[in-house]
């Protein structure tokens, strides 16, 4: 079995919900209390294990590359100020000389084709394709979960993060059939992407976690429009599963939809409560707030 090495994070989406914020700054950009979303993501895999980070980005996301790399004027006046905890923090969050590369999706063509753009820098090797819009908040990161799940599993298989969704939600994401138990994961039978409402095989979506083999580029390389006339990564997925096994994990934790304002508002207040320097007054002012209303 290969070791997952190489982690893709498809950045090039415009964050069109997020506008006018997102006109000048990337959505992944957004911080949730005081770091963007794009970092929660890349520590989830870095916790995983992963040691090479491949960002699918587009025009207009400079920045994000800038803040995977040193900022050497304002290291040298948060040393010259002893603000020592701050650039503890700085370094703690940056990925390793050489561990990242950044790739650009030149055509918003859609998640499957940016995927693809990812081709000759993940090579012939499975890896983790992790969408930034979607945080998940648990004690074990969901791609070390999954990553435990694919190795107990044994076999050069495809394994996707999934969670139950009300009925009435399944046709804003990809929905997945369920067959037989493996493990702590089950058998994908079907796949779909947005079914038309009332018509998908269950409600277990398809969350933003995958590992995938690399032979899902050779599916996307046929470049078929689906969904939405974009190339979808599920379409992809669903051609390789005639040859290659699929599974689903139901992994333990929250997610949050920062692609939405009220998932990216929620993340903010979650987060914050956890955090041990803002708790107890930010605890105080939100029952204010809510009292008030
Ligand atoms: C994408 C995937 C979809 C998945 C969703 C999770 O959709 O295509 O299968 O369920 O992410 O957030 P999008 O949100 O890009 O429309």
């Amino acid at each position: 079995m290969k070791k997952i090495r190489k982690a893709v994070f498809p950045v090039a989406g415009l964050g069109t919900r997020f506008l006018p914020a997102t006109k000048a700054m990337p959505k992944e950009m957004l911080p949730v209390v005081d770091r963007p979303v794009i970092q929660y993501v890349v520590d989830e895999a870095r916790a995983a294990g992963v040691e090479h980070f491949i960002f699918v980005t587009g025009r207009n996301k400079a920045v994000i590359e800038d803040h995977f790399d040193r900022q050497v004027e304002l290291e040298m006046t948060l040393s010259e100020r002893n603000k020592k905890s701050e650039l503890v923090a700085l370094e703690n969050d940056l990925p390793g000389a050489g561990t990242t590369s950044f790739t650009r999706q030149q055509s918003p063509l859609g998640l499957g084709h940016a995927v693809w753009c990812a081709r000759e820098l993940v090579g012939r090797e499975p890896f983790a394709l992790l969408l930034p819009d979607v945080l998940v908040h648990a004690k074990k990161g969901c791609l070390a979960q999954m990553i435990e799940a694919y190795l107990a599993i044994g076999e050069a298989s495809n394994v996707i993060a999934v969670e139950e969704v009300p009925d009435d939600m399944t046709h804003m994401y990809g929905v997945v059939g369920t067959g037989k138990k493996r493990d702590n994961a089950f058998e994908i039978t079907s796949m779909v992407e947005k079914p038309a409402k009332g018509t998908a095989p269950s409600n277990l979506i398809i969350t933003g976690r995958y590992i995938l083999q690399p032979e899902i580029f050779d599916m996307l390389s046929a470049h078929e429009r689906g969904a939405g006339n974009e190339i979808q990564i599920t379409d992809a997925m669903i051609r390789l599963s005639q040859r290659q096994a699929f599974y689903g994990l139901k992994f333990e934790g929250r997610t949050y939809d920062c692609g939405s304002k009220l998932g990216f508002l929620s993340a903010n207040v979650a987060y914050a409560l956890e955090r041990d320097d803002l708790a107890p007054a930010f605890r105080t002012e939100l029952q204010r707030l809510l009292a008030a209303k």
